[in-house]
């Protein structure tokens, strides 16, 4: 596959390849999709090769939006590419398949990067900004069925994710677990993570997770099914 990413897009890594082994096990075919903060729209892509009806990619960024738009033409694949602020874009929807690799990274300041790269990664001082709005956004979404695929650094709280998921209606297990060494932000946060107890003192790994997250039928559907 042809691929671009200029500087400023987030540049494919381990938590998109983890995100992408998840969705090749899911049932594509005929699939509506959403990809929440497709960057440079690598998992979008994937979506749409592996047979999905409809792909639609969303990003707050002008440069990922742009360079989604541009690799899925280059490549001949339909992706629907929209910019807005997570969900906001496709509000009344409903997709079978939403996956997002938001910004999980725990950061010194507060606030969110209104622009810039670190927009990709910077979550807030817990690293959930973006993560609890997902949990909170993504599941009314979903179809009946439809499957919710999350990557995030087990630094922001696993079973804080789970316990949102469970909350909001939706199956979850985690499917896939791995531990990577820091990147070079991590890196240069360590001394500040170990202050607020969020590593080890000489910590050099962090642990990615995927969480997958099911709407259940609703009973009337599920018995019609069986029949
Ligand atoms: C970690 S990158 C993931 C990119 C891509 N999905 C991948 O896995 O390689 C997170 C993406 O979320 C986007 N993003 C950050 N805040 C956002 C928001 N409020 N709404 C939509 N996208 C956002 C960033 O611009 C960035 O492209």
């Amino acid at each position: 596959m042809w691929f671009l990413c200029p500087p400023g897009v987030y540049r494919p890594q381990g938590d998109t390849c983890l995100l992408e082994d998840a969705l090749q096990r899911e049932l594509l075919v005929a699939a509506d999709v959403l990809d929440l903060g497709t960057g440079s729209g690598a998992l979008a892509l994937a979506a749409a090769e592996g047979g999905a009806a409809q792909v639609t990619a969303v990003d707050a960024s002008v440069s990922a939006v742009c360079t989604t738009w541009f690799n899925a033409r280059i490549n001949g694949l339909r992706v629907r590419v929209l910019r807005g602020d997570l969900t906001g874009p496709v509000a009344g929807h409903r997709f079978d398949l939403i996956m997002a690799n938001p910004p999980y990274v725990p950061s010194p300041r507060a606030d969110l990067p209104a622009r810039g790269r670190a927009r990709a990664w910077d979550a807030g001082s817990d690293g959930r900004a973006l993560l609890d709005r997902v949990c909170a956004d993504a599941p009314p979404l979903l179809n009946p069925g439809g499957v919710l695929l999350l990557v995030h650094s087990g630094l922001c709280g696993v079973e804080r994710t789970l316990g949102r998921l469970r909350r909001a209606g939706l199956r979850t297990v985690v499917t896939e677990r791995r531990y990577i060494p820091f990147g070079p932000v991590l890196r240069g946060r360590s001394a500040w993570l170990e202050a607020r107890g969020l590593i080890a003192p000489g910590e050099e790994k962090e642990e990615l997770v995927v969480i997958r997250a099911e709407r259940q039928l609703d009973p009337a559907m599920k018995d019609r099914a069986c029949r």
